[in-house]
C-alpha cells in the first residue's frame, strides 16, 4: 500500500488526456496509463490472451495472437452484453497491473495520476481517488483531433463519443476541471497551475 496523492485523469476521446499527462510528468508527476496498460494485456503474448479466447472464441484473436480490436470493437459497439463480458474479464486485470504500478511508483513521485478514459463510465472507481480530473473540450474538436491522428475515420470517431458518457456528465464527477480547447501552450500553462495545487496538496498530505 501507498499513501500517495492520487488523481484520475479522465476526458472523452481525444480530450488531451495523455497530452496533459505528459505535461503533468514533466513537473514531476507520475503517470499511470490505463489504456496502455490494455494494449499490454491484449498484445501478443498478453496475461488476458488466454481469458480472451476462451471467453470470446478463436475469432476474437488476430492471426498475430493479439486481440483483434477491430472484430471486439465492432462486436460490443452491437451487444451490450459482450461489452459486459469483455469489462468483466480486463477490468479487475487492468486495476491489478494498474495498482503495482502505483506501489511501484508511489515513493519517488510527486503524486500518481492514473489517465482512466472511462472513468465516468464506470463512476464508481472515482470514490478510489483523491481528486478527479476533468479534461473538456468541445465535441466537434474531439473528432477533428482524433481524425487528425489517423486511424479512425470520422463516422467511426463520432459512434465513440455518442457512446461515451456526455460533457455534463463527466464534469458532474470533476474535482478539476481543464478546458482544452485553445492551444497547446494555453494547456501547458493550465497544467503548470495543476501541478502547483497537487504538489501542494501532496506536501500536506505526507505533513499529517
Ligand atoms: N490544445 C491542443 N491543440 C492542438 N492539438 C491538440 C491539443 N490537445 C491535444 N491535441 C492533439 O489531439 C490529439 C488527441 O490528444 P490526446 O491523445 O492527448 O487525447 P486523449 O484524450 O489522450 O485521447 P484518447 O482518448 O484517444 O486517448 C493528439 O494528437 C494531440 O497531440
Ligand atoms: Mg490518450
Amino acid at each position: 500500500m501507498h499513501n500517495a496523492l492520487t488523481i484520475a485523469l479522465t476526458g472523452g476521446i481525444g480530450s488531451g488526456k495523455s497530452t496533459l499527462g505528459r505535461m503533468l510528468v514533466e513537473q514531476g508527476a507520475a503517470l499511470i496509463d490505463t489504456d496502455a496498460i490494455a494494449h499490454e494485456l491484449t498484445a501478443a503474448g498478453g496475461a488476458a490472451i488466454g481469458a480472451l479466447r476462451a471467453e470470446f472464441g478463436d475469432e476474437a484473436i488476430g492471426p498475430d495472437g493479439a486481440l483483434d480490436r477491430c472484430a471486439v470493437r465492432a462486436r460490443v459497439f452491437a451487444d451490450p452484453r459482450s461489452r459486459q463480458r469483455l469489462e468483466a474479464l480486463l477490468h479487475p486485470m487492468i486495476w491489478q497491473r494498474a495498482g503495482q504500478l502505483a506501489g511501484a511508483l508511489a515513493a519517488t513521485a510527486a503524486y500518481l495520476v492514473f489517465d482512466v478514459p472511462l472513468l465516468t463510465e464506470s463512476a464508481t472507481r472515482a470514490q478510489d481517488f483523491d481528486r478527479v480530473l476533468v479534461v473538456d473540450c468541445p465535441v466537434a474538436l474531439q473528432v477533428a483531433r482524433v481524425v487528425r491522428r489517423g486511424s479512425l475515420d470520422r463516422a467511426e470517431v463520432e459512434a465513440i463519443v455518442a457512446a461515451q458518457a456526455s460533457r455534463e456528465q463527466r464534469l458532474a464527477l470533476a474535482d478539476d476541471v481543464v478546458f482544452n480547447g485553445e492551444s497547446l501552450e494555453a494547456l501547458a500553462q493550465r497544467a503548470l497551475r495543476l501541478h502547483s495545487l497537487y504538489a501542494s496538496l501532496a506536501s500536506g498530505r505526507r505533513a499529517v
